[in-house]
């Protein structure tokens, strides 16, 4: 029998913007421009519909704490998914800009996904913070980041900071220093 961690990409996440975007009126119009609102309608639908593979509340406290920390002008995210980490984290890089010019990229390789993203960050209000790059993410590039180093990386997918290859690694490395 299939985890529910293995069912993804059979037409949920589509689904789930039928969902969030089908909110009633007037939750809708609570919901718009407000990345904790729309991390709630994920939540549920999450809850009463189908399983999404998402960073979910409690570990993406602990993600959205380093950022208040941190305060990163640039943070860089490997599979982005449906967007739930995404518009958590790159709400509170926005947040936290304090007048700053601030960005947020998420890199996924499956074009459906990063249309979804896309669509949740416009409805949360940060598409001029969030910057979603479609494509693989294992040999990060400077356009996918339009030349910026990145001063905060979430490895959002199981894959190890080991197996990124050298390009990547280097980057990252380049940032912690
Ligand atoms: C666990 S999900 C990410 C969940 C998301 N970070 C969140 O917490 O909301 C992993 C995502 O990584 C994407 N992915 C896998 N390999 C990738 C690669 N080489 N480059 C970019 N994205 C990749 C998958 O398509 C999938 O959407």
């Amino acid at each position: 029998m299939a985890n529910a961690q293995d069912q993804f990409d059979d037409g949920r996440e589509i689904e789930l913007l039928h969902y969030v975007y089908g909110l009633p009126a007037d939750r809708l119009a609570k919901v718009r421009n407000n990345p904790d609102g729309v991390l709630d309608a994920i939540d549920e639908y999450g809850r009463k519909k189908k399983y999404l593979m998402n960073v979910g509340a409690a570990k993406g406290k602990i993600v959205r704490d380093l950022v208040a920390e941190v305060k990163p002008a640039t943070m860089v995210e490997l599979g982005g998914y449906i967007g739930y980490s995404a518009i958590a984290f790159a709400g509170e890089v926005k947040k936290h800009a304090n007048g700053r010019s601030v960005k947020y990229y998420s890199l996924e390789r499956n074009p459906e996904f990063a249309a979804v993203i896309m669509a949740l960050a416009d409805l949360a209000g940060l598409s001029d913070v969030l910057k979603v790059r479609e494509g693989g993410a294992l040999n990060l590039t400077n356009s996918q980041t339009s030349g910026h180093y990145s001063h905060v990386v979430f490895a959002g997918h199981r894959w190890s900071i080991n197996k990124l290859y050298s390009t990547t690694k280097e980057r990252i490395r380049r940032v912690a220093h």
